[in-house]
């Protein structure tokens, strides 16, 4: 049986679900947050040390304004309210990606990583304003600027990610087959499930059987 700790997801197909069942991708957004919760209770209960959640792109940007602008509201409500709630659930909050938006918001995301700190239980790093490409680039300058060797110990060190393993697992919801710009490097190895069903529709069902899989893939790393 392979060992799980780190399960990255791609939540994609809000939009469309929102279309479909209420005429507004918004409305899509804020029935994804329940799949969140849900997903994070899930992977606790099958003691995953990490998830890594993709919430918002570098590329996300090109979006109407207005979608932004609601995404980054449900965010916030979400996290004012519910923040002691996960705190007490022994969950970590790290954000991987710049914090360049609202101050309001900034600051809210600093003061939910800071809270919750110490906690052990699981690891949820938000990926928001996040884009692999812009990691990588980031992660070259630092080995250069400090005259480092270029390898892959001093490349890791300087990635968002420096001191969580690597994901064993990728899941992208929302019937579509791209990476999208997510964790390129971390990914190398990851067992890739990629789920037909839209995120506000995948639930714990869905998450158990795609571990269950996981855990019976013989993974080859390159050997035989
Ligand atoms: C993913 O769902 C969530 C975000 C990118 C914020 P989408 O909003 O991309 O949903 P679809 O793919 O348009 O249905
Ligand atoms: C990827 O989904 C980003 C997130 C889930 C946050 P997108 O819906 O933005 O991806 P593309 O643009 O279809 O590749
Ligand atoms: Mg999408």
């Amino acid at each position: 049986m392979n060992p799980l700790k780190h399960v990255a997801i791609i939540m994609d197909g809000n939009g469309r679900w929102g279309l479909k069942h209420k005429n507004s991708r918004n409305a899509g957004h804020k029935a994804g947050l329940s799949t969140v919760e849900k997903i994070i209770k899930s992977s606790i209960k099958n003691k995953i040390k990490f998830l890594t959640l993709f919430a918002f792109s570098t590329e996300n940007w090109k979006r109407p304004k207005k979608e932004i602008n609601y995404l980054f509201s449900l965010l916030q409500s979400f996290l004012s309210d519910k923040i002691t709630e996960l705190n007490n659930q022994g969950i970590k909050l790290k954000i991987i990606g710049k914090k360049n938006f609202s101050k309001k918001l900034n600051k809210l995301l600093s003061s939910s990583e800071n809270k919750t700190s110490s906690n052990t239980k699981i690891q949820i790093n938000l990926a928001l304003n996040y884009g692999s490409k812009i990691e990588l680039i980031n992660a070259f300058e630092n080995v250069q600027k400090n005259k480092e060797k270029i390898n892959e110990k001093n490349i890791v060190k300087y990635l968002l990610t420096k001191n969580i393993p690597d994901p064993e697992i990728l899941i992208r919801t929302g019937n579509t087959k791209r990476l999208s710009n997510f964790l390129l490097w971390q990914l190398a190895y990851s067992e890739i499930f990629f789920v037909k069903k839209l995120w506000p529709d995948f639930n714990e069902k869905d998450f158990d059987y795609i571990i269950k899989k996981f855990k019976n893939i013989k993974r080859n790393f390159g050997k035989i």
